[in-house]
């Protein structure tokens, strides 16, 4: 379900190795001189503009078209993401695009390619709130469009997908391709020309979608590996005008040079130890790829793995702790998996 925060709190992307100070508000302070009295204003502004729109080159596509979203709001827009790195897909360019043109797009890739840290980086970067779904998860129709609480019909509640269409944002539907029938049949108007949803549960009041509701859905591949995937509804599929396909940054002997940079900055390691790591990472996932191993770890998973291995562990006596217990189970997995290590950190 959704990641709201703490009040007062921004909405955060998980951090390995380093916490980022959050935060990208500004305090402005005003004073004034009433009758004799003092008064003393103070408001936390967001800046109009997040500087990572030019690092990040999307300068062209401004989703919020000037709107500026209620205070209220400003607590589901995420705010220190870390740093996205790119191989060249530019995927927040690629998103950002699919949504001014399009409002809605579907990433898909293996898990831990950075499909959610994507989506994070792009609500940040143009300053929309996030309305996260999991739909593997057994969320009921309530908590989704809404209910009445108490005996009589006073006071209703609107649910996530209500609340998104009634004050825009982007809806990030996780792992849609598990999403159950009939959610999905209720998506469909949202998702066309029509743009609106009839709460039949509310005496069929009709729901606009906001003019800056956007919607990004994300899956894994259908395939054996990915225990509950199916194909996606083939009438959700025929909406999403975009599919952006996500891969691994490293994988077998295509090492980043990036990826190496980023477990060196965010795990504290020297350079050659994040080689090393990326190497076996590589080299997992290119094992997973061909069906040989249940799992390919995620920059995020060998981060973790670093970040004991900067604390003092040794690198086996840390990669047990994380990336070959997180492989699997099965004890012959966990053997394969130390055996990459092995050659890697002789
Ligand atoms: N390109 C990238 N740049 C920086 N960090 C990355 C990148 N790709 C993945 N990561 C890190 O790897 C971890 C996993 O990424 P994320 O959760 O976004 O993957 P996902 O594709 O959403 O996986 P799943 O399908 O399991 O939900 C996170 O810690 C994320 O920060
Ligand atoms: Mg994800």
């Amino acid at each position: 379900m959704s990641r709201r925060s703490k009040k007062g709190k921004a909405l955060g992307f998980g951090h390995q190795g380093r916490i980022l100070s959050s935060g990208v508000y500004k305090r402005e302070a005003v004073r004034r001189r009433i009758n004799g009295n003092s008064l003393q204003v103070s408001l936390l502004k967001r800046p109009r503009r997040s500087p990572l729109v030019e690092k990040y080159n999307v300068a062209k596509y401004d989703l919020r078209r000037g709107y500026e979203f209620p205070e209220h709001l400003h607590d589901l827009i995420p705010s220190g993401t870390p740093e996205y790195i790119d191989h060249g897909e530019r995927y927040v360019e690629r998103i950002s695009r699919a949504l001014y043109y399009f409002k809605q797009c579907a990433l898909i890739g293996p898990s831990g390619t950075g499909k959610t840290h994507v989506v994070y980086i792009v609500a940040e970067i143009h300053g929309l709130p996030l309305w996260e779904i999991n739909c593997g998860l057994q969320t009921s129709t309530y908590d989704l469009f809404g209910r009445y609480i108490g005996l009589g019909k006073e006071n209703w509640i609107d649910g996530q997908i209500t609340s998104w269409l009634r004050n825009g944002g982007i809806l990030y539907l996780d792992e849609a391709n598990m999403m159950k029938q009939d959610i999905a049949a209720r998506l469909n108007p949202i998702l066309d020309t029509r743009g609106h949803l009839v709460l039949t549960e509310k005496d069929n009041e009709i729901v606009k979608r906001h003019p800056c509701g956007y919607v990004i859905i994300a899956m894994n591949p259908f395939s054996s590996e990915f225990v509950g995937t199916k194909p996606l509804n083939a009438a959700f599929r025929r909406r999403m005008a975009v599919w952006i396909n996500f891969t691994y940054l490293s994988v077998g002997d295509d090492i980043s040079k990036d990826e190496i940079g980023l477990i060196q900055s965010r795990g504290k390691v020297d350079e050659d130890t994040a080689y090393r790591i990326v190497r076996v990472g590589a080299e997992l996932r290119r094992q997973y790829l061909s069906g040989d191993l249940p799992y390919g770890p995620s920059p995020g998973d060998l981060i973790n793995w670093a970040v004991l291995i900067s604390d003092g562990m040794t690198p086996q006596a840390a990669a047990e702790e994380t990336i070959i217990t997180m492989t699997s189970d099965n004890i012959e997995v966990q053997e394969a998996v130390r055996r990459v290590v092995r050659m890697n950190f002789a």
